[in-house]
């Protein structure tokens, strides 16, 4: 009998290639999503490849959607074995004096809440046999921008949630355990797919020296859900191809480095480098003739 996943947010990006490494891993794939146009794309692009699927419309912060999401998948497949955790919303772009309570209550709901409503309604089903369920955070649990408190503060809430659920699910031999992917491009999984335009920059920047792909999360997801993992619980992946260990002190190398990224063109930034150089004996001089240029 095919084991079974529910996979919140699966309809696009992570989420959605998630789906297609465990559907062709054997799986059966239930694909919650709020969007209905994309999950009905992703469910019939599934059976296509020959995946068994279904696309269940929930939003994973309402009770009944995800009450009803749960009782479904198991009326129609008998069994629960994974839950994937990883519908969310991002934020970004408004200072903490104008985000309104409505906007931090909409992320909270959706990255945070649902994750624990989804996880309370699988656990009548999966304790049975039990089964694992991986939560999506974000390394932005540990490290910001400007400007990002709501997103921040679900994610952090997201690897506790994940700790205090490993601890309490254990008796049900459940494990739970999150990841946190650093920049993922989902381009390719959007609804329609779409380009890529990222930048030498953007790439060169991390270890790996590339922006990671969905299948990079769905290549830990598959290693985690199978028995080799059983070992493991209650702790955070992060999957960032470097980004987070890196220590960054902005100097005149690191300009120049980030430069030749971004045009691609080392004899440029050796320009520019020289620019600087000169700058930093006289400022007036070189303002006047970039003047002059611009
Ligand atoms: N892409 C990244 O760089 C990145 C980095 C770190 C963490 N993440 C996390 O990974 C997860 C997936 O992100 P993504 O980049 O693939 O995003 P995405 O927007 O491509 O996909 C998210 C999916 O979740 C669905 N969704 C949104 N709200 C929902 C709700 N209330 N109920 C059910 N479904 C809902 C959307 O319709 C969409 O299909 C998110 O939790 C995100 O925070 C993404």
């Amino acid at each position: 009998m095919k084991k079974v996943s529910i996979i919140t947010g699966g309809a696009k990006g992570i989420g959605a290639a998630i789906g297609y490494k465990l559907g062709k891993q054997g799986y059966s794939i239930a694909i919650a999503d709020i969007d209905e146009n994309a999950g009905k794309y992703r469910e019939n692009q599934f059976r296509n490849e020959g995946i068994d699927s279904i696309f269940i419309r929930t939003d994973v912060s309402s009770e009944n959607d995800v009450s009803n999401l749960v009782e479904r998948v198991y009326e129609k497949y008998g069994r629960i074995d994974v839950l994937i955790n990883n519908a969310g919303i991002g934020f970004s772009g408004k200072s903490i004096e104008e985000q309104t309570l409505e906007e931090w209550k909409r992320i909270i709901d959706t990255n945070l809440t649902g994750v624990w409503l989804c996880s309370k309604y699988v656990v009548k089903y999966m304790k049975n046999s039990g089964g694992v369920i991986i939560n999506i955070a974000s390394t932005r649990a540990f490290q910001s921008e400007p400007n990002t408190e709501p997103y921040s503060a679900s994610k952090g809430g997201v690897i506790a949630l994940t700790h205090s659920l490993a601890v309490s699910l254990s008796k049900y031999n459940i494990r739970v355990i999150s990841i946190s992917p650093g920049w993922i491009d989902t381009s390719k999984w959007q609804v329609p797919p779409k380009e890529s335009y990222l930048s030498g920059l953007d790439h060169g920047q991390h270890l790996t020296k590339r922006v990671g792909k969905p299948e990079d999360i769905a290549s830990l997801v598959s290693f985690l859900v199978s028995e080799d993992a059983s070992w493991i619980s209650g702790v955070n992946f992060t999957v960032d191809g470097g980004m987070t260990v890196k220590m960054i002190y902005i100097d005149e190398n690191v300009i120049q480095d980030s430069l030749t990224l971004l045009f691609n063109d080392s004899y440029l930034s050796t320009l520019i480098r020289k620019l600087i150089d000169k700058a930093k004996e006289n400022k007036e001089d070189i303002k006047k003739k970039l003047e002059e240029i611009l």
